[in-house]
C-alpha cells in the first residue's frame, strides 16, 4: 500500500513509525498518509487525462463524506480538487478549508431550507436533485432571496451497485434519484421556474462497486435520455457521473481505471457535456489505518480473542456493513501468527472487526491497525459507551500532524444539560 512500509521488523506510514505515533499521540488514533493520498488523486486525474480528450476532462468533486476532516479537505483542495457535499456542514467545512464556493456541489436526499438558503447565499455551481418537492423547494427559497440555482436531476437508474445492501443507491426501490418518467416531469417543471436553470443530470449508483461492468450498464442509460430529452427542447450540458470508484479492502479483484475511462469516453464523451465524477473513498480509504492498542488477549476454551482499546464508535463498517478490513501487528511483524476475533470493549456482540483472523501472534500493550480506515472511518465514528473521539494524524514523509485533537470526557459531559426541577 503506498505510503506503508516495513521497517526493522515495525510498520510505518512514510518515514514515521507508527510506535512512535502511538507513544506521542495514544491510541486509538486515525493516521492518514499524505503520499497515498496525492498518488490516489493522480492516479485519477491521469488515467482520465490519457484517456478523455483535453476539452472534455472531468470536474473531480472530492465527496467529502468519506473523510471531512478540515486538513484532508484542504489537502486535497492543494491538489487541485474540486468538493461535493451533502449538508450546511459540510460547506462550511469546505469553504474553510479553501474551497470555492462555485466549484462545489451539493447533493442528497434532504436538503432543508436553512441549507438551501446557504448554498445559494454562497454561489454553489449546483445542486443535485433527488425529487420533485425539492426542486420546487429550491425554487421557492430562491425566488424569496433572489438567487438563481443552477441544477441537474438525478436519474434513478434502476441498476444494483456497490459492495453491500446498505451503499447500493441505484435501485428503483432506493430513496435516491428519480425515474426517467419524473426526469422529464423535473425539466418540464423547471423550464416555467423563474429561478432555476436545469442544466443536465446526475447519476452515482453507489459505493465500493467492484462489479465493474455496473457503471458501464449505468452509463448506457444516457445516451438515448439525453437525447429525447433534448428532442424535448431541453438543454443538456452537464452529466454528473457520480463516485462509487473500489479501493482494497481484501484481495478484491479491482476497477481498472483505464477500462472505466474508456467507457466515459465511449459512452459520455460523444453527448458532448461538462462531465463531473464524485470520487470519496477512493481518494482517501487505502491511505488510512485506525491504530489501536491490545488491552488483553483472551484465550477461551472456544477462542482467542484480541481485545483493542478501538472500538465498533470508532470504526462502525464492520458491524454496519459485513466490511472486511485487514488487521496487522504494528511490532514483531514476523512473529509466528495465531488465530484471533478482534474485538472492542463496547457492550456489544457486533463490536467485533474480525473473526478468525491469522495475525502475528499479540500480548497486551502490543500495537494493532486496522487498514483501509481512511473513508468512512472517523467521519462515522459516535459517542457510543461515551467514548471519545479519536485523534487524527496526517503523514507527511518525515513530519506528522495531530488534524484533530483526542475529545475528552469532559467535552462529552459538557454537552448534557440537568433540568434544574430535577435536583430541586
Ligand atoms: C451522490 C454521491 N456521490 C459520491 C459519493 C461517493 O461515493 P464513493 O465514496 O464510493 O466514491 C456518494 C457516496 O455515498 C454519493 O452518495
Amino acid at each position: 500500500m503506498t505510503g506503508y512500509n516495513e521497517k526493522n521488523n515495525c510498520l510505518y506510514v512514510e518515514n514515521i513509525s507508527l510506535e512512535q505515533i502511538a507513544k506521542e499521540v495514544g491510541t486509538p488514533t486515525y493516521v492518514y498518509s499524505t503520499e497515498n493520498i496525492r498518488n490516489q488523486y493522480e492516479k485519477l486525474q491521469n488515467t482520465m487525462r490519457n484517456v478523455l480528450p483535453a476539452d472534455h476532462q472531468p470536474m473531480l468533486c472530492y465527496a467529502c463524506k468519506a473523510n471531512s476532516n478540515i486538513a484532508i479537505l484542504s489537502y486535497l483542495h492543494s491538489l487541485g480538487s474540486n468538493l461535493e457535499i451533502v449538508s450546511k456542514g459540510e460547506l462550511h467545512r469546505g469553504l474553510k478549508a479553501g474551497f470555492d464556493p462555485s466549484k462545489i456541489v451539493s447533493t442528497g436526499v434532504g436538503k432543508q431550507k436553512d441549507e438551501i438558503t446557504e448554498l445559494l447565499n454562497a454561489g454553489i455551481h449546483q445542486f443535485n436533485i433527488e425529487s420533485l418537492p425539492e426542486l420546487e423547494q429550491i425554487q421557492k427559497v430562491a425566488n424569496e432571496i433572489d438567487k438563481f440555482a443552477n441544477v441537474v436531476f438525478r436519474l434513478n437508474p434502476d441498476i444494483s451497485g456497490g459492495g453491500h445492501n446498505k451503499i447500493s443507491t441505484g435501485r428503483k426501490c432506493d430513496k435516491f434519484g428519480l425515474s426517467r418518467n419524473a426526469v422529464f416531469k423535473a425539466f418540464a417543471m423547471a423550464k416555467n421556474m423563474s429561478n432555476i436553470n436545469a442544466t443536465g443530470l446526475s447519476i452515482h449508483i453507489g459505493s465500493q462497486i467492484f462489479e465493474v461492468e455496473t457503471f458501464k450498464t449505468a452509463f448506457k442509460k444516457l445516451p438515448a435520455l439525453v437525447s429525447d430529452l433534448r428532442n424535448e427542447g431541453h438543454t443538456i450540458e452537464c452529466l454528473d457521473i457520480g463516485g462509487g470508484f473500489p479501493i482494497v479492502y481484501d484481495n478484491e479483484q479491482l476497477l481498472d481505471l483505464k477500462a472505466y475511462a474508456q467507457w466515459v469516453n465511449d459512452i459520455i464523451v460523444p453527448l458532448d457535456t461538462k462531465i463531473i465524477m464524485e470520487p470519496g473513498r477512493y481518494l482517501v480509504g487505502n491511505a488510512g489505518v485506525l491504530l489501536s492498542k491490545v488491552l488483553y488477549v483472551k484465550e477461551t476454551e472456544e477462542k482467542n480473542f484480541l481485545v483493542l482499546d478501538a472500538a465498533m464508535n470508532d470504526l462502525i463498517r464492520p458491524t454496519l456493513y459485513d466490511a472486511y478490513h485487514e488487521i496487522e501487528a504494528v511490532q514483531n511483524r514476523n512473529a509466528s501468527s495465531k488465530t484471533y476475533d478482534v474485538v472492542g470493549p463496547v457492550c456489544e456482540t457486533g463490536d467485533t472487526f474480525a473473526i478468525n483472523r491469522d495475525i502475528s501472534e499479540m500480548s497486551a500493550g502490543d500495537l494493532a491497525v486496522i487498514k483501509s480506515a481512511g473513508a468512512y472511518g472517523f467521519c462515522m465514528a459516535s459517542n457510543y459507551n461515551t467514548r471519545p473521539l479519536p485523534a487524527e494524524i496526517m503523514v507527511n514523509g518525515s513530519n506528522y500532524e495531530v488534524i484533530r485533537k483526542r475529545q475528552t470526557i469532559e467535552e462529552i459531559l459538557n454537552m448534557d444539560i440537568i433540568p434544574e426541577w430535577i435536583n430541586s
